[in-house]
């Protein structure tokens, strides 16, 4: 064995099923990589599980009816599944809530606190009298503190785009009760991550990761903060003092330490309950870990800052791969705006390696990407079938009808000969490196050129017009093609690799041989082929249609938001609604959301400041619209702007549009 080699992806939350961003993001690219690290005869470990604590978790299981547990249970089996399915190659998958997780957690934040790097401290957090709980953010709804918007979250307002602190909201009502809270003292515990500030700056510095993760996290670093790392919560690993009774560590806390915790399940069920220290607790183990970019202040600042400060020398992180976002036909994947592909219902349909290349090909590596189902189609049957799998099967096919089954015998070699295995073998060290440096995208466009060239060296030499030894040797060469092939794909591509090899007549497994070795040996004349079937089936055009029509024409499972309560028809009366049409619109300067608007009332004009910049991103396409407005609203100052007024506006989860008013009522009309 040459090197150790710990690989870990992101460990996804039990939280809702696994689609195409996940994958592509932080599965798809350590899974052929540590396919390939094996295949150097290194000593890999791939691990991963569930992230199953977590306030977000809570909430989604109390709004499905069910408790936490049923809950993750459900989507740990259900992402497991896919996993499987999808032929990600984990050495062990488990999840934060087995066993092993919570004392190793535990051990940390003691650690920590012992060497001084945690500190209690009392916070006045809301508090729901009537559920007799503290509620996270998440569980809050209020009044903006900056617009006065009536429902906004706890954490932003969805009108004006400020973030604050849940404590901040004026009025702040339970979301799932409606009922009021309240401000109420609660101790908690807090990593002071600022004392290590030089430590990490010092060792980021070193690590020669992509500028674009550098700088984006040193300046993090300069700002760090204490960070609250406990909860008033009863979903979580429980903070191991006396009186801390109802708070558990925030997930962001646990999950991480869930690498170590997966990773000596591990051993243990190998009866080897030491052996994870061998990867965990050596310096010379290498750390990769797969990530999204959502991810990388946690990988690459929180977590190291925790080990640095714990006792136990385990490592820290060396590689961290972290991809950009994958949208689906233009925009994000959601699922609850239908806007989505059952990953489940995909795969009963197209095979996992269709997947995995035409993932692989459109990986978001230095920007976000997209799936479409066009690009899709041409992937597979442009690419996979017509260059790939088109000359595995000419040039199996016709040894095995027209040679007898056997591999015939490599003889003199002429000049395409040399010149295509030399390509070959360039070509083949390409992928090696494509590989090594985790760029999948660049390993599908280099088995492309392969497929190629092997290709053109079959047309150039017509075997089906040669005879005798140029045939022979003609044919041997093209089954050299054929291993290799297989030998570099199959980190991509693995079980259609396993395929060809037994095509080729070998009774090993892919898993079990080395790189170097297939590549130096040559296949034995006389060797037995199998019978050839084909790889891939082709896509037609009538199934991608199918699925556009059902991607586009999807009714999305709308959630309507509650009704108010009731009002008199007098608290009506007292808001004063007009007609106004808009003269300015103009961007906030440092601001997404804000727009500064100028009206006019017919009797006046006045400036209007309004959250909707993210979906008027054209704001000249606002001047002449006649709108409405509330006109009596007490002025307010947002960023620095007076604002008389406020614009209706009709919001639909995350859309929104102004309704407009006809030409032929004047600005300054009232509307009652
Ligand atoms: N569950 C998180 C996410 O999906 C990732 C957790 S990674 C770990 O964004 F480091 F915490 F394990
Ligand atoms: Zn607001």
């Amino acid at each position: 064995m040459n090197e150790k080699i710990l690989i870990t992806s992101a460990l996804p939350y039990a939280n809702g099923p696994l689609h195409f961003g996940h994958l592509i993001g932080a599965y798809l690219p350590a899974d052929s990589y540590a396919r390939f690290e094996r295949m150097q005869g290194n000593d890999v470990l791939f691990i991963c599980g569930s992230d199953e604590y977590g306030v977000a978790i809570t909430l989604n299981a109390e709004i499905a009816g069910k408790t936490p547990k049923q809950y993750v249970d459900h989507f740990h089996s259900l992402n497991k599944g896919l996993f499987d399915k999808l032929h990600i190659s984990f050495d062990h998958y488990s999840r934060t809530t087995s066993k092993e997780h919570a004392p190793l957690v535990q051990e940390f934040f003691l650690d920590l606190l012992k060497a001084g790097f945690i500190e209690e401290r009392v916070t006045k957090q809301l508090y729901s009298p009537l559920e007799q709980r503290f509620l996270a953010d998440r569980y809050v709804v209020g009044e903006c503190p900056k617009c006065h918007h009536l429902e906004a979250r706890g954490d932003e307002c969805p009108k004006c785009g400020a973030s604050y602190e849940a404590t901040d909201l004026i009025n702040p009502r339970s979301k799932i009760k409606n009922s009021p809270l309240i401000l109420k003292d609660t101790k908690n515990w807090f990593l002071l991550v600022d004392k290590f500030k030089q430590e990490l700056s010092e060792w980021i510095k070193k690590r020669g990761w992509k500028p674009n993760v550098v700088n984006f996290i040193l300046p993090y670093i300069e700002d760090l903060r204490p960070r609250a790392i406990t909860r008033d919560l009863d979903w979580g690993i429980p903070v191991p003092l006396p009186d801390a009774e109802g708070k558990v560590l925030y997930v962001w806390f646990d999950a991480p330490i869930g690498y170590l915790s997966i990773a000596k399940e591990w051993a243990i069920a190998r009866g080897q309950p030491d052996l994870w220290k061998e990867y965990w607790e050596n310096k010379e183990t290498k750390l990769v870990q797969f990530i999204g970019k959502d991810n990388i202040v946690f990988h690459a600042v929180i977590f190291p800052a925790m080990i640095m400060g714990q006792k136990h020398p385990y490592k820290l992180v060396d590689e961290l791969p972290a991809n950009e976002f994958l949208n689906l036909e233009g925009k994000q994947f959601s699922k609850s705006s239908g806007w989505y592909i059952s990953m489940e219902e995909f795969l009963t349909k197209f095979s996992a390696d269709q997947l995995r290349y035409a993932l692989a090909a459109n990986a978001p590596e230095t920007q976000d990407a997209e799936f479409t189902w066009d690009d899709f189609q041409i992937r597979v049957n442009s690419e996979l079938i017509g260059k790939f799998a088109n000359f595995v099967h000419r040039v199996l096919s016709f040894v095995y009808t027209r040679m007898e089954a056997k591999v015939p015998e490599m003889k003199d070699l002429d000049e395409d000969d040399q010149a295509f295995l030399a390509g070959l073998e360039g070509l083949a060290k390409e992928m090696k490196n494509n590989y090594s440096n985790f760029r999948l995208r660049k390993a599908t466009q280099s088995l492309m050129e392969m497929s190629a060239l092997s290709n053109g060296y079959f047309d150039k030499k017509q075997p089906w017009k040669s005879s005798g030894e140029r045939l022979e040797t003609t044919m041997a060469i093209c089954l050299e093609a054929v291993k290799t092939l297989a030998l570099v794909s199959f980190p991509l591509i693995p079980s259609s690799a396993e395929k060809i090899w037994k095509m080729l007549g070998f009774s090993s497994s892919l898993e079990t041989i080395l790189w170097e070795d297939v590549l130096k040996s040559s296949l034995q004349p006389g060797h037995c082929l199998v019978k050839p079937e084909p790889l891939f089936s082709k896509i037609e055009d009538t199934v991608i249609a199918e699925e556009k029509q059902k991607l586009y024409g999807h009714k999305p499972d709308r959630v309507y938001p509650a009704l108010k309560e009731e009002v008199a028809i007098e608290d009506f009366g007292k808001m004063d609604l007009r007609v106004a049409k808009i003269l300015k619109a103009e961007k906030i300067a440092k601001s997404k959301k804000l727009l500064h608007l100028t009206v006019d009332l017919g009797f006046e004009t006045r400036p209007i400041v309004s959250g909707i910049g993210e979906h008027y991103t054209n704001p000249e396409e606002l001047i002449g619209k006649q709108v409405v407005i509330i006109a009596n609203l007490k002025p307010a100052t947002i960023m620095g702007h007076v604002s008389q007024g406020m614009l209706l506006a009709a919001s639909f989860e995350s859309s929104l549009k102004l309704p407009s008013v006809d030409e032929a009522i004047l600005p300054g009309s009232k509307i009652t």
